[in-house]
């Protein structure tokens, strides 16, 4: 496979390159830029963050699940392009020198990419943009002061020609990562034995911890038509390819709860890399998106060469590990109609930042003069498949909204889940705090505050 993209400010164009060769192998490996550490090999602890700047601007991204295809046409910077050409340092280098923020030069590396990150694009949330960036030693306070610091300094020359370059250089074609959703549409049809490679923040670690021979794959990043959020007067639609940090920020005027929950979901890293359309089609039971996404009456828009069909969202899922989804068939969008705000998404995980959920519970309760006039629950992590709550639904539906409806419903949460006990929760904890969130649900309707924030305040 031919790619070309910038490197650290200089063009390279990699021959005979693997389609899963990771860019942390590569550059490690090839090119010698071992700055760049390889602690997890799985997106969790950001020792490997990479600068990547393409027309939607810069971010910063884990380059153990990045596969080298994926930056056709794209511009990277290490660490060793965060400094200047002449050595000079970056404003965010010499704040971590000053404030004590650099220990180990294990995790170093991927702070000051995450800092240099933020830095640029003018974000201020440092808790927010460090928080894929794992630190066992300094408790994270210095290095935040260190970002505080630099953050009124002016973006350093270097780090502003990347995107320049891309504007004026332009890409070449990449058979394997075609350009739109029609093209996609016919070559998946053609060949529709390939993986799909999305934001790749699952595939990559088939690639790094299972050693899967992924050959073909077909890159889905390019396909500009495929990103993005459209809010019409009706209906909200959201391209498959919509990145999650993306998504957050769209979704946040609309359903704040919504976004707040994204926040939580990996880190800046992996919300920059992984896409809407990849959780849905993951077929995750475990995924965030889809119980959101059902509780908002979502449907899943599919295609297959030119034939498109449309599903009720909470459809797709058949049974753990199947989806309803044909041969050489992608997910193209997921849409849902525009509605007044009443969705609450309750992530439950061990670790506030960058973990999985144990439960993800999401509520859209509709009350008109007292009384419950529509109820759309649904649940990750409590079935092999991310699933409605039918009994608690019903047991809600022309009943008064009041604490007695709330104690009676709660009760069909046996009859709608079995959920198994494994690391992250038991069975019963789980239903326990199922229970519980419906009550929350009603505690914070009824004028009592609860932000999934709270713990940052
Ligand atoms: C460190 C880390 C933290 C994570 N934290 C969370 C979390 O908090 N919450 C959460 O829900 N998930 C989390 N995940 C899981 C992961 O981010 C999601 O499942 C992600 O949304 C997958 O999207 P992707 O674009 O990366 O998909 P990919 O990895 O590219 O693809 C995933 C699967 O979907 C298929 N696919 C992708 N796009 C399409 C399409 N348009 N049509 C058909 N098939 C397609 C691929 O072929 C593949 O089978 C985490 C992952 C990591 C590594
Ligand atoms: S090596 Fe840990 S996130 Fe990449
Ligand atoms: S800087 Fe490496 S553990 Fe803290």
């Amino acid at each position: 496979m031919e790619i070309r993209f910038l490197l650290n400010g200089e063009a390279v164009a990699p021959s005979g390159v693997a389609p899963t060769q990771t860019l942390l192998d590569w550059l490690r490996e090839r090119r010698g830029l071992t700055g760049t550490k390889e602690g997890c090999n799985e997106g969790d602890c950001g020792a490997c963050t990479v600068m990547v700047t393409d027309a939607s601007g810069a971010r910063a991204l884990n380059a153990c699940i990045l596969l080298l295809p994926q930056l056709h046409g794209r511009a990277v910077r290490t660490i060793e392009g965060i400094s200047g050409p002449k050595g000079q340092l970056h404003p965010v280098q010499q704040a971590m020198i000053d404030h004590h923020g650099s220990q180990c030069g294990f995790c170093t590396p991927g702070f000051v990419v995450s800092m240099a990150v933020a830095h640029l694009n003018g974000d201020t949330d440092h808790a927010t943009a460090l928080a894929g960036n794992l630190c066992r030693c300094t408790g994270y306070a210095p290095i935040l002061r260190a970002a505080e610091a630099a953050a009124d300094q002016p973006v350093p020359e270097w780090m502003v020609g990347d995107a320049a370059w891309l504007m004026e250089n332009g890409t070449p074609a990449l058979p394997a990562a075609p350009q739109s959703a029609d093209t996609l549409a016919a070559l998946y049809a053609e060949r529709p034995e390939a993986t799909l490679v999305a934001g790749a923040t699952d595939v990559g670690l088939w690639v790094t911890k299972a050693l899967r021979d992924l050959d073909p794959v077909i890159f889905l990043n390019r396909c500009a038509d495929l990103k993005g959020v459209e809010i019409g007067e009706h209906e909200v639609r959201v391209g498959a390819m919509t990145d999650m940090n993306s998504f957050g920020a769209a979704i946040a005027p609309l359903h704040p709860s919504y976004a707040a929950m994204i926040r939580r979901y990996g880190s800046t890293q992996v919300r920059g890399a992984a896409t809407v359309g990849g959780n849905i089609a993951n077929g995750s039971p475990i995924g965030d998106n889809p119980p959101a996404l059902i509780a908002l009456d979502a449907v899943v828009h599919l295609r297959r060469a030119d034939t498109r069909r449309a599903m009720p969202l909470e459809e797709f899922f058949i049974d753990y590990g199947k989806q309803d989804r044909q041969p050489g068939e992608f997910v193209e969008a997921v849409s849902f109609p525009r509605q007044d705000d009443r969705l609450k998404c309750y992530k439950l995980s061990k670790r506030f930042d960058q973990d999985i959920s144990a439960l993800c519970g999401c509520f859209n309760i509709r009350v008109e003069d007292g009384i419950v006039s529509s109820a759309r629950i649904a649940f990750g992590g409590m079935a092999g498949i991310p699933k409605r709550a039918a009994h608690v639904e019903s047991a809600l539906l022309g009943q008064k909204w009041e604490t007695d409806t709330i104690r009676m419903a709660q009760a069909g949460f046996d009859a709608d889940f079995a959920p198994m006990s494994d690391m992250r929760a038991s069975a019963a904890y789980r239903l326990e705090t199922a229970r519980a969130m419906l009550e929350r649900y009603f505690a914070e309707d009824s004028g009592e505050g609860a932000s999934v924030l709270e713990v940052m305040t």
